[in-house]
C-alpha cells in the first residue's frame, strides 16, 4: 500500500480504490505488520489476540486510521513481518522462504475478522482481496463453512504463490482441498487458484485481461477454471484509476507545474530532466521508461530499440529496478550512448513524477499488461505511451488520439510506433492535439467503483 511501501501498482490500487470507495462504503483495510507500515502507524491501538492454525502463528491485531482517517488494520506479528528486505523478497531479492506461512497468516486474520472474530465492533459485510498474498481469505472462509461473501482481485496472474504439496499441512488446509477442484495446481499447491476458486466472484484490473486470461497462452495454468469462472458469470475485468492527486497542475515535485496547453511548461520540465539526468541539450523528442525491470515489461525490446530511437536524434531516461540481468542490461546501454541515455536503477517517486512530465513519450512494450498504471500516469503529465496493443494498455490508449499501440511484442512491430511518434513529434500542431487528449482522458476512479460496487452487491446477493 503506497501509504507505507511499494512495489509496483498494487501499492497504487490499495492506497487509491479504498478512499474511492469510502465516500459511500465503510471500506477497511487488513495489511501485514512490515516495518514500514509500523513505522508510519501512530497511535496503533490494540484490538485483539487472533488465533494461529497448524504452523500458521497467532497474531496480535491492532488498528490505527491514517492522517484522512482510513482505518488499517494491522497483522502485527515481528518474527514473519518486520524484516529488512521488500514484502516479498529478502535482500538477496529471493523469496523469502516461509512466504507461505506469512501470507496464510494475512488470509487466516482476514477470516477471522470476517466471522467476526477480529474486532468485537466490527464485522464487515464482505471481504476483497488481493492477489495471491491475500488468495486464502476466501479460502479458510469456505473450510470453516462460512458465507461471508469474498471478491478476489487479480492484479497479476503470473505471480501465483505456488509452494510444495507438503505446505498443506502446515497451513492447516484440509487434504480433501488437494485436488483439482480445489488448491491443487499440478501437483503443487496454488494460492492464486485458493483464491480464483473458492471467491464468490473473481475480477481482474482490466476487461481484455480478464479475456485474455482464459486463453491457454495467457491463463499461466488457470485458464480452465478462469474459462469456468467466465461461463458462470463470475469474472469480470474492471480497469484500475489513477488518483486525482496525480495532476502536473498541482504537484509539488515537478520543477515547474503546468497545465494542459501549456506546452512551454512542460519543455522547461523536459530541460530540468536532462540536466538531472546528465543528458546533452536536445531539441529531439525524449522517450522514458519508468518500470519493474522484468520480462514482463519488454525491457529487452527496449534495449534493442534505443540504438533506433538515438540514432534518430531521440534521447531516454531509464527509471526502475529489477531482475539483475535487465539492471545490468540498461546499464550497459547507458555506457553505449552517454549523453543520450540515462538511467536511474532505482525507485524514486517524485523522480517518477519529473520523468513523466519531463518526457515527451512513454515506453511499455508489455508483453503482457494486466492493466499498468505507467501509461496513464504519462498521459495525465503530457507524455504520450507508446505500447503494445495488450491488456490493459489496449483499454486505456486510443491508438493515435492519446498514445500508440502497436499489435506485436516484436520489435519490428514496436519499431512501426516509434517511427509514427517520431513523425508527431515533427508535426506539433498533432502532437500537441494528442497531448490535449492524453491528459483530459477521464481516468479517476469512479467507473471502477461502479464496478466495484456492482460485483459487491451480486455476491452478497449470491451468498
Ligand atoms: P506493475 O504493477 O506491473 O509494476 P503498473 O504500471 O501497474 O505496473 O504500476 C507501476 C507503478 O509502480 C507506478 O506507480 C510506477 O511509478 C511504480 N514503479 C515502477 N517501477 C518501480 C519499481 N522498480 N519499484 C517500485 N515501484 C515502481
Ligand atoms: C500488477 C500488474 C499491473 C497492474 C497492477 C495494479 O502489478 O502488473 O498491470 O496495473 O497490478 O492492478
Amino acid at each position: 500500500m503506497a501509504d507505507f511501501v511499494k512495489v509496483g501498482g498494487l501499492g497504487d490500487v490499495s492506497a487509491s480504490l479504498p478512499r474511492a470507495l469510502r465516500k459511500s462504503h465503510d471500506v477497511r483495510v487488513l495489511i501485514p505488520g512490515y516495518r514500514e507500515v509500523l513505522s508510519h502507524a501512530h497511535d496503533l491501538e490494540f484490538v485483539s489476540h487472533l488465533p494461529g492454525k497448524a504452523d500458521v502463528p497467532s497474531c496480535d491485531l491492532a488498528r490505527f486510521d491514517t492522517a484522512d482517517g482510513l482505518p488499517i488494520y494491522v497483522v502485527v506479528h515481528a518474527g514473519l513481518f518486520e524484516r529488512n528486505g521488500s514484502p516479498y523478497l529478502n535482500p538477496n531479492g529471493q523469496d523469502w522462504e516461509d512466504n507461505d506461512i506469512r501470507f496464510a497468516l494475512l488470509g487466516l486474520a482476514a477470516a477471522e475478522m470476517a466471522v467476526g472474530a477480529g474486532d468485537p465492533d466490527w464485522r464487515p459485510q464482505i471481504v476483497h482481496a488481493n492477489d495471491w498474498p491475500a488468495a486464502l481469505a476466501p479460502a479458510y472462509l469456505a473450510w470453516r463453512g462460512a458465507r461471508v461473501p469474498t471478491v478476489f482481485t487479480v492484479h497479476n496472474l503470473a505471480y501465483q504463490g505456488v509452494f510444495q504439496r507438503e505446505t498443506m499441512g502446515r497451513l492447516g488446509i484440509p487434504d480433501q482441498a488437494f485436488q483439482i477442484n480445489g488448491v491443487e495446481f499440478y501437483d503443487k499447491l496454488s494460492f492464486m487458484k485458493a483464491g480464483v476458486f473458492y471467491a464468490s466472484h473473481v475480477t481482474t484490473v482490466s476487461e481484455s485481461y480478464a479475456r485474455e486470461i482464459t486463453s491457454a497462452e495467457s491463463g499461466c495454468g488457470l485458464d480452465g477454471l478462469l474459462r469456468t469462472r467466465a461461463a458462470e458469470g463470475r469474472l469480470s475485468g474492471i480497469l484500475n484509476g489513477i488518483d486525482e492527486q496525480w495532476d502536473p497542475r498541482s504537484e509539488p515535485s515537478l520543477f515547474q507545474n503546468f497545465e494542459a496547453g501549456d506546452w512551454a511548461g512542460k519543455r522547461r520540465n523536459s530541460s530540468a530532466l536532462r540536466k538531472h539526468f546528465g543528458l546533452a541539450v536536445s531539441r529531439g523528442p525524449l522517450f522514458a521508461v519508468v518500470s519493474r525491470l522484468v520480462e514482463q515489461k519488454g525491457i529487452d525490446l527496449i534495449v534493442e530499440s534505443a540504438e533506433d530511437i538515438v540514432a534518430a536524434g531521440g534521447q531516454m531516461v531509464i527509471t526502475g529496478t529489477g531482475e539483475r540481468k535487465l539492471e545490468s542490461d540498461v546499464r550497459s546501454l547507458v555506457e553505449r550512448h552517454p549523453g543520450q541515455v540515462a538511467a536511474h536503477i532505482g525507485f524514486d517517486e517524485s523522480e517518477a513524477k519529473n520523468v513523466y512530465a519531463g518526457s515527451d513519450f512513454l515506453l511499455m512494450p508489455s508483453r503482457f499488461e494486466p492493466c499498468g498504471l505507467s501509461q496513464m500516469y504519462a498521459q495525465r503529465f503530457g507524455s504520450l505511451p507508446i505500447a503494445h496493443r495488450v491488456g490493459g494498455l489496449a483499454d486505456s490508449i486510443q491508438d493515435g488520439v492519446n498514445g500508440f499501440l502497436f499489435q506485436k511484442p516484436s520489435a519490428s512491430s514496436f519499431r512501426g510506433a516509434l517511427v509514427r511518434a517520431f513523425g508527431i513529434f515533427g508535426a506539433k500542431a498533432r502532437l500537441n492535439t494528442m497531448r490535449h487528449s492524453a491528459m483530459r482522458r477521464a481516468a479517476g476512479w469512479q467507473d471502477a467503483c461502479s464496478g466495484y460496487e456492482l460485483v459487491y452487491a451480486r455476491s452478497i446477493g449470491n451468498s
